[in-house]
């Protein structure tokens, strides 16, 4: 942790000032310590990271593991510099900026960013570019760990292991939130985005991403299959999702096409030709396999389905409907068939 980190974060408890109290430190960093409030409570900095997750709830406990389990087996591969570029390009189309250039135009503009659920802290790297900004990466499960490995010597980064639904931070703090993939793994997504776009200032930029609902066929197959996959030991959930993969990249070798003549309102499918696997995929049974052949990635992206005790699906009507309701005007809207993009101007 950077030590003038504790000039910006507050007890996420009670909202007080922190004192720090450092134990080891590296130059500048804190490496064990413990930020402390006058109303006593205490949170432990630990391996250069300070630690504020207070929830100890089953489904957040669950779901918090479940990430914490996946980013340590397969963190190497998801700080792949060939996944980096790939995530960086999705990201720049779904929430419209096209280009990095774009990207970092509006960047400049900022100087306090949230990235709420960094994952391994890739999405955190992509909003340092600005050196005059300061980004906070929190998250709630062990990638932090990872994602300080990795970036923690960027200057203007700070990493911390936080519940984006608890945040150490003043309201309307930050002038950027993002928070990519990862509000409907929370506890309840609708009521997550809203807490977040109170930490965002007047006239700030929030970005979110979340599952956009799938076709009935496949919602019933993800409901029936997750009833047992969110029970199962971690072991066994990698080893299902391990079969998915495997079923996914059967199908993908096939490079075969179909061709619904006309269109099944009842499945919400649409005449056309499709590529069996996507057809499977999109329409019945999520078997995720990635087209660069990456094994350990494919396994991942299934585990990341099957295995968080949640993991929400939304309409774009819903997802609308947020952002009126609090009055941040949408600036930028996209759907495909995985989630939904959005960024909302307060
Ligand atoms: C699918 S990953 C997305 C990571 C990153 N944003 C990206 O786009 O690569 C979802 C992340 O959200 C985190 N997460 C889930 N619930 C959270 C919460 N309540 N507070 C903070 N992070 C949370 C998980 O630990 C996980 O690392």
């Amino acid at each position: 942790m950077k030590s003038i980190l504790v000039n910006y974060v507050i007890c996420p408890e009670c909202g007080k000032d922190l004192t720090l109290k450092s134990k080891t430190t590296k130059k500048d960093e804190v490496i064990d310590g413990k930020l402390t409030c006058p109303k006593g409570h205490k949170f432990n900095i630990i391996r250069g990271i300070p630690r504020f997750v207070v929830d100890k709830t089953d489904g957040f406990v669950k779901t918090e593991d479940a990430f914490s389990s996946k980013w340590k087996k397969f963190n190497k591969s998801y700080h792949d510099k060939k996944w980096f570029l790939y995530q960086r390009n999705w990201f720049l189309d779904r929430f419209g900026w096209k280009n990095t250039q774009n990207l970092n135009k509006f960047l400049k503009t900022r100087t306090k960013i949230l990235d709420a659920g960094t994952g391994i802290g890739n999405s955190a790297k992509l909003f340092s570019s600005n050196p005059d900004a300061q980004v906070f990466a929190i998250d709630a499960s062990m990638s932090i760990e990872f994602a300080y490995k990795k970036y923690g010597a960027t200057s203007n980064i700070h990493f911390i292991q936080a519940d984006l639904r608890k945040l150490p931070f003043k309201k309307q703090f930050f002038d950027f939130v993002c928070s990519d993939q990862v509000l409907h793994h929370t506890k309840d997504t609708e009521t997550s985005f809203k807490y977040l776009t109170k930490f965002l200032q007047k006239n700030g930029l929030i970005s979110i991403y979340v599952y956009n609902k799938k076709a009935p066929m496949r919602e019933f197959a993800d409901d029936y299959i997750r009833q047992f996959t969110t029970n199962m030991t971690e072991n066994e959930c990698m080893e299902f999702s391990k079969d998915m993969a495997y079923l996914g990249k059967a199908l993908s070798k096939l490079k075969k096409k179909i061709t619904i003549p006309r269109d099944i309102p009842i499945l919400q499918i649409k005449a056309g030709t499709y590529d069996v696997q996507r057809f499977i995929y999109w329409y019945f049974l999520k078997c995720f396999w990635a087209e660069d052949d990456d094994l350990q990635r494919s396994i991942g992206v299934n585990y990341d389905w099957y295995y968080p005790k949640f993991a929400y699906r939304h309409t774009p009507d819903e997802v609308r409907k947020w952002f009126k309701d609090i009055n941040v005007s949408i600036t930028h809207f996209k759907e495909v068939e995985s989630g939904i993009s959005v960024n909302g101007k307060k």
